[in-house]
């Protein structure tokens, strides 16, 4: 008989959360502009905000942090890291940076310079900052997943692949020199956490062979993407998560990192490299905006964690207890019959607002319309991922309304238990009783230029 399931570690130490009346958290939504970033989070008990650097490190990480190695130049810590990314992902050149917009910024440098108007960057759905940076250039972000990812209710196993039909027409219509990379990001975050298969990833990188183009993994949850690989493509279930991550690695030409996702550390980030010339390129570009390249504004403590923190996001029983989770979260819901991004993805439950709340309009901003509700439900942020973060049309200035309005519910790894997801599963089933009640949403008061929903004010409409 096999082991019943439990979670593959113990708890060392507790950080209490507060509780809040629903009269206090009214007047805390309100006088934060009803956008959830700008809660205190003190002021928040459950925080799914996000997944990004705030999960719990393991004795061994915190213990590499005691042994990190502070050298300006050729630190321990950074040598540790760098033989770790060799070993995984073997990739020979590596370049630290603070987090992994910032390595985007220094690749996209090496890349396209700082003004690139002809410039496409073709891959599964962007994340936003990826995109930022693109749009920032003037180059354009094409998103070529597949059309199933923008059905919530299908059940395609990998709803993060690209489709090679949209992918191969970008690379006929422009310029093989205007394409500097075609981008996968594993899990693709933007449609829900979704996984890219081994085939895709495989038949992606021989058409960019075909065509001679450049192709990198956004690899920010790679460990995650390989966990899916094995649960879900035929002919991987023998395979190590190690062996899924290096045959998918050994299909690119490099990557972007945010380590704070499946590196499992606060803060960090880092480009893989293939390539010595670019490399070597991207490291000028590293020392003006990042720092030097054996730290690239990581601490040498923070090097020596994040080595540690790959090695434990690509064992099998840590993701499967992770995966486990977000799973339980999603089940729970459907058995509530709230609508959801189905199958579950790696790192969130995105609940369907559009489909939760039929009556709200769509220029009333639906999914933060939900956010705000569940806040006030039960003091759980998410985030929405929506019309507010699919930001204006950079030449319209028109609002772009995505396929999907959604409310993520993204779970922080080694951080909350069951029951505190079994906590969120009532709060939404209340909101979702009441659901008929919630006919108006919001209007924008004030926002920036780029990247509006993490400053944007709002008044309910
Ligand atoms: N790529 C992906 C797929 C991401 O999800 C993120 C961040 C980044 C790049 C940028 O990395 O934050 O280290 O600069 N995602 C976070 C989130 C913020 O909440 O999903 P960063």
């Amino acid at each position: 008989m096999p082991l019943p399931f439990a979670e593959p570690y113990k708890t060392k130490m507790v950080e209490p959360i507060r509780r809040t009346t629903r009269q206090e958290r009214e007047k805390l939504i309100a006088s934060a502009g009803y956008n959830l970033f700008n809660l205190k989070s003190e002021d928040v008990f459950i925080d799914l905000l996000t997944d990004s650097g705030t999960g719990a490190m393991s004795s061994a990480q915190w213990a590499e942090i005691m042994l990190g190695d502070e050298s300006y130049a050729g630190a321990s810590s950074y040598y540790k890291l760098k033989n770790t990314i060799e070993e995984l992902l073997g990739m020979p050149y590596f370049l630290p940076t603070h987090q992994g917009r910032a390595a985007e910024n220094v690749l996209f440098s090496a890349l396209m310079g700082m003004e690139a108007p002809d410039f496409v960057v073709p891959g599964n759905s962007h994340f936003d900052t990826t995109k930022g940076h693109i749009e920032f250039r003037k180059a354009k972000a094409l998103d070529c997943t597949i059309d199933e990812a923008f059905d919530t209710s299908s059940q395609h196993p990998f709803k993060g692949n690209l489709d090679l039909n949209k992918l191969e027409e970008v690379f006929k219509k422009h310029p093989k020199e205007n394409i500097p990379l075609c981008l996968i990001t594993v899990t693709c975050n933007s449609s829900g956490g979704q996984p890219v298969s081994l085939e895709n990833i495989r038949a992606v990188s021989a058409m960019c062979k075909k065509y001679g183009i450049r192709l990198f993994f956004d690899a920010a949850r790679f460990a995650e993407n390989a966990y899916f690989i094995k649960a879900r493509e035929p002919g991987y279930a023998d395979k190590s998560i190690k062996q899924i991550v290096r045959e998918m690695f050994d299909l690119v030409d490099g990557c972007t990192m945010s380590a704070k996702k499946d590196g499992i550390v606060n803060i960090g980030g880092f480009i893989a490299f293939r390539d010595k010339e670019l490399f070597e390129r991207s490291c000028t570009f590293n020392i003006v905006f990042e720092g030097y390249i054996t730290y690239g504004g990581m601490a040498g403590r923070d090097l020596g964690a994040l080595s540690v923190g790959l090695r434990e996001a690509t064992e099998f029983d840590y993701l499967e207890s992770r995966i486990r989770q977000v799973r339980l979260l999603g089940e729970k819901l459907m058995s509530c019959r709230i609508p959801i991004q189905e199958p579950v993805g790696g790192h969130a439950v995105f609940v369907d607002a559009k489909k939760f709340l039929p009556n709200v309009p769509k220029e009333q901003y639906v999914a933060q319309t939900l956010g705000v509700e569940l806040y006030k439900e039960g003091g759980i942020r998410g985030v929405e991922i929506g019309t507010l973060l699919a930001d204006r049309d950079p030449q319209t200035r028109e609002n772009r309304y995505p396929a999907l309005e959604l409310l993520r519910l993204a779970i922080p790894r080694r951080v909350y238990s069951d029951n505190q997801m079994l906590y969120v599963v009532e709060c939404l089933k209340n909101v979702y009783d009441r659901r008929d009640q919630i006919k108006k949403g919001y209007a924008i008061v004030h926002e920036a230029p780029i990247m509006r929903h993490f400053t944007v004010e709002l008044r309910p409409v």
